[in-house]
């Protein structure tokens, strides 16, 4: 089957692309001296994961237990859960600690360690531990510098049930980045706080085996990980348009886009609609720092080899999506039925709203993909 045989609205993956962000990201991480621990959060399905970890089983990070679940069942054996312990899903953590090697999870709460203590202690297991670290995203995680930090980092040091592996970080502010300069900064400033800090904790003499940073746009752009043992980036399989905007890709290497269609035409308010609305490409707002009017997303011909750089996704509701121009519309260029190809402001999101992926190569449709979802 071609792209353009199937029926919209559909998300479509270019292989080839997956397939060259991949490799780059190994590649730099083998250059920089780091492990790789790929997110699989944005694509959430096993092809892709695979391609991340050129086939071996882990290690992995990922943002749900019901991921975490599903790539155990795959046979992935060594997975960060990246988001902070919830106690009411002490139990699925518990399952899944038995099933896989190494399950790490993260901490920055002493309310948290308690409950994790207990659970452990009640049920005679150990828990593997990241004191997560704040190095300015200002989302989650200790401050570096506190005493509060400090204290916590001595409790899971010298707890019998949970094992401290390290300290962890997310520069989820780089996406604030205006272009490859920011990031860069960000990207030094990700590393210099993560390494002082276990270097705090070494001078108090806690033990700091992993030092685990990342994101996409410091991963892509990061010059020096010295001190730093792991990256978890995640993003840059599929990239986006808001990676493409802050400098972390170019846009020929966005991977994932969303098919859509011209289900109307408005000449006297220069207005399109289009088949495709929130529920395909969320509402994530873009790289509106750098251009208010950015829209939600870049619209391109469905083969993605002309871009219209004057139509703008101004508008979304639930299946509805509304273009416009600056310039008069060439309205017979784009009759009812077109199919456009639009790169999403943020895939991790629209991909979400998919049930599955169309993936191909070139303009075949060569597989089709299934995500996990839910939580
Ligand atoms: C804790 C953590 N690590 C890594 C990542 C991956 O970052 P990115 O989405 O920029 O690839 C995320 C993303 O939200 C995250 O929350």
């Amino acid at each position: 089957m071609k792209a353009a045989d199937l029926p919209t609205p559909c998300a479509l993956v270019d292989l080839d692309v997956v397939e060259r962000n991949t490799a780059r990201m190994a590649e730099r991480a083998a250059a920089l001296g780091v492990r790789l621990r790929p997110h699989v959060k944005t694509h959430k399905c096993l092809e892709a994961a695979r391609l991340q970890v050129r086939g071996m089983r882990g290690p992995i990070t990922v943002s749900t237990l019901a991921e975490a679940r599903f790539f155990a069942d795959e046979g992935f054996d060594d997975i960060t859960y990246a988001v902070a312990v919830a106690p009411s899903r002490l139990p699925d953590i518990r399952d899944l600690v038995k099933r896989v090697d190494r399950l790490n999870l993260l901490v920055d709460h002493p309310g948290t360690i308690d409950r994790l203590e207990d659970d452990a202690r009640h049920h005679g297991v150990l828990y593997r531990v990241f004191l997560e670290v704040d190095c300015g995203y200002h989302r989650a995680g200790v401050d570096p510098m506190s005493s509060d930090a400090l204290e916590l980092a001595n409790r899971l040091a010298s707890s019998k049930r949970l094992e401290l592996q390290g300290i962890l970080t997310h520069a989820g502010h780089a996406y604030a980045s205006r272009n490859a300069d920011e990031i860069r900064r960000v990207a030094a400033q990700e590393r210099d706080v993560t390494i002082g800090f276990a270097q705090r904790l070494r001078d108090a003499g806690i033990s700091v085996s992993e030092v685990s940073v990342g994101s996409t746009p410091t991963m892509c752009l990061a010059e020096d990980l010295t001190g730093v043992t792991e990256m978890r980036p995640g993003n840059y399989v599929f990239f986006d348009a808001f990676q493409a905007a802050i400098g972390s890709c170019a846009v020929d290497d966005v991977a994932f886009s969303i098919a859509a269609e011209v289900i109307g035409q408005y000449p006297a308010q220069n207005r399109l609609l289009v088949n495709a609305g929130a529920l395909a490409f969320s509402k994530d707002p873009g790289a509106c720092h750098l251009d208010a009017s950015c829209g939600y997303g870049i619209v391109q011909s469905l083969d993605g080899r002309a871009s219209y750089p004057d139509l703008r996704l101004f508008s979304l509701s639930q299946e509805h999506g509304q273009i416009t121009s600056d310039r008069p519309i060439a309205w017979s260029e784009l009759p009812i039925g077109t199919k456009l190809r639009i790169l999403p402001n943020h895939s991790c999101l629209a991909a979400a709203c998919f049930d599955c992926y169309e993936v191909l190569r070139g303009d075949q449709v060569v597989d089709r993909w299934h995500p996990v979802r839910g939580w």
